[in-house]
């Protein structure tokens, strides 16, 4: 049986992260992990926070802080909302940690011995004022093409054009806003992505109706208007030092410009992704402090991660969109460097084995806010901490699943938020757990009846449990997200179905017997939800099994409605919850739209 690596792209470290970024990355892994070990196979889901790069550095200046102590707090801040929002992650590491500045490091200097990493000087902007380089967008002026004044040096926020600094009319600084800048050569390590091209082209081609149309078309396109190298240090002094002085000679017999590479750090897309594995270390590291031993083999990591032991490993990664390049041209291109290289290095990794790369790559359109993109910098949204402020996260767990924006991009709209909760959890699901467990308490004191047998609507019952089982399934295996909620809203809507026609209120005057089975029947898939439900929303099949005594919460069910029905014995006891979905009122809606504002908000922003 396949283990399963999970990985959902890492959430920049400055500020909390809103519904955008959880719907198109962090709770679709976590569905996918929860069902996968509910499936009995060995799984491994992984996060953490991306914290270097210059936005970390300004927001932790703009805090008052050191970009240490603003890293390691808002990890913490990010880490429990994760987890209140039952974000089941195995580990939720830090792309700052130990772990991720060795292997950065290492597979740096194993490119450069390979040859995959070349010097070059560049001219980039530097702040006299700021005593630093800025980074394109970090530099402001009036745009040559339509004379916004705002335009940043990488594009124009208003006519949308790309721009380099040197475009800009009145350059300056966006951190000071100093006009004194001047451009100064830097030398920088540049990654030979051209040199895997047709290597790239030839394995996304294979991947073509494997993968959503989505991540094999963007992949394409970046291919198709032809690949750059890739800058891959920076002139910080926030994240993964170059540390190149041990670095032995590339195939030309060159060695590293040391002192031209001092104070400079990696690009924070070049670490980023190797913090996947970074975080897996650190896993490893902490299971074994746990364990109270000293830090682990490195096979208790690379068994994730390197051939021949990772064969039985499916690796899936989620992610927006716009981190499809970075994921299907960047981190492959390291990974292709690294197994590409056969020669003797200073760090010569077990076997000198290859490195696995993603076989499923499963990314998201946008999740909008009304008409417009939810905004961090402008904070037009609604954000994990208020969510949970507003409602428990199984509401938010179930309508981001069901509208997953898969196909295209996806509005998130108050009044459809509350129509789908409404309906599906409050009317559905919360009905027909709460009349049937209601009906067992005042008739048959609240313990599962015996007597009478399976009649005709149970065993079509059985049918359509089955069917519907099937499919719930496939859609999860396949990670299609808003099959697999229709699939599960069809399972309970097939047993509140059943509850109507059986009518055991009806049964219970004239036949007891015939009651008891309906009762029976219909307690079985009060336990069957809880556990097709726990990926979805965790918190509530808790609550559903424990009503039912069912303890086998995180076990699959087979595709079998009659076995699956008939699981819960007579004489076991069962107890109805509190509400479980309370309903979202008009009055709610109408609070929250003007806290957080709606269309007019986007129209005016
Ligand atoms: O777009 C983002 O939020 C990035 N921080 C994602 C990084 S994913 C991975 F490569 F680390
Ligand atoms: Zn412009």
């Amino acid at each position: 049986m396949s283990r399963i690596l999970i990985t959902s792209a890492l959430p920049y470290v400055n500020g909390v992260k809103h519904l955008g970024t959880l719907a198109g990355s962090m709770l679709p892994a976590d569905v996918y992990a929860r069902f996968q070990r509910a499936r009995g196979r060995e799984t491994l889901y992984i996060c953490a926070t991306d914290e270097h790069g210059t936005p970390a550095e300004l927001a932790a200046a703009a805090a008052g802080q050191t970009v240490a102590d603003y890293c390691a707090e808002q990890h913490r801040i990010q880490h429990d909302l994760g987890r209140a929002f039952g974000l089941s992650w195995d580990h939720f590491g830090r792309s700052s940690s130990p772990q991720n500045h060795k292997l950065t490091q290492r597979f740096a200097q194993a490119l450069w011995e390979a040859g995959f990493i070349e010097e070059r000087v560049t001219q980039l902007v530097y702040s006299l004022a700021d005593k630093r380089f800025l980074p394109d967008r970090y530099v402001v002026g009036t745009c040559p093409h339509c004379g916004y004044q705002q335009a940043r040096g990488d594009q124009c926020d208003n006519c949308t054009r790309l721009l380099d600094p040197a475009d800009l009319i009145h350059p300056r600084s966006a951190v000071s806003g100093s006009d004194e800048i001047e451009i100064r050569d830097s030398k920088h390590l540049f990654l030979m992505q051209t040199a895997f091209e047709p290597k790239l082209r030839e394995w996304i081609n294979a991947k073509k109706g494997e993968w959503p149309i989505l991540v094999t078309s963007i992949a394409l396109k970046w291919l198709d208007e032809g690949l750059k190298d890739r800058g891959i240090t920076r002139d910080l002094t926030w994240g993964v030092p170059v540390n190149a002085m041990d670095w032995g000679p590339n195939p030309q017999g060159q060695l590293p410009d040391v002192a031209g590479l001092a104070d400079k750090v990696f690009y924070v897309w070049f670490d980023a992704p190797i913090e996947y594995i970074g975080a897996t270390w650190e896993w490893a590291d902490a299971r074994a402090q746990e364990a109270g031993e000293g830090p682990a083999e490195d096979i208790a990591w690379e068994r994730w991660w390197r051939e021949p032991h990772a064969a039985d490993v499916t690796y899936v990664e989620f992610m927006g969109k716009d981190n499809v390049p970075f994921h299907t041209v960047g981190f492959p291109s390291t990974l292709f460097g690294l197994n590409e290289n056969r020669v003797e290095g200073e760090w010569r990794p077990a076997s000198n084995a290859p490195w696995k790369l993603v076989d499923t790559l499963k990314g998201f359109n946008w999740l909008n806010w009304y008409g417009g993109r939810f905004s961090t910098t402008h904070q037009r949204g609604v954000f994990m901490d208020a969510a949970l402020e507003l409602l428990p996260p199984d509401y938010w767990r179930w309508y981001l699943t069901a509208n997953a924006p898969e196909s295209s991009d996806t509005a998130f709209t108050w009044e459809q938020f509350q129509a789908q909760v409404n309906a599906d959890l409050a009317d559905v699901l919360g009905n027909f757990v709460n009349r049937i467990l209601k009906f067992t308490e005042t008739r048959f004191e609240g313990v599962v009846p015996d007597g009478g047998e399976a009649g005709p609507l149970e065993l079509k019952l059985y049918d359509d449990v089955t069917a519907q089982l099937v499919e719930l399934t496939k859609q999860l295996e396949a990670v299609e997200f808003r099959k697999a909620a229709q699939a599960l809203r069809a399972l309970w809507v097939i047993g509140n179905g059943y509850l109507t026609e059986a009518a055991p209120w009806t049964a219970i005057k004239t036949d007891r017997d015939r009651a008891a089975v309906v009762v029976r029947t219909g307690l079985n898939l009060v336990a069957l939800f809880a556990r097709v439900s726990a990926p979805f929303i965790p918190f509530a099949a808790e609550t559903i099994a424990e009503a039912v005594g069912e303890g086998d919460l995180h076990a699959w069910p087979q595709a079998d409605g009659a076995a699956e029905l008939t699981r819960l014995k007579p004489g076991r006891p069962v107890t109805t919850p509190e509400v479980l979905f309370r309903k979202v009122d008009d009055a709610q809606v109408a609070e929250w739209t003007a806290r957080f504002g709606g269309a007019e908000a986007v129209e005016t922003a």
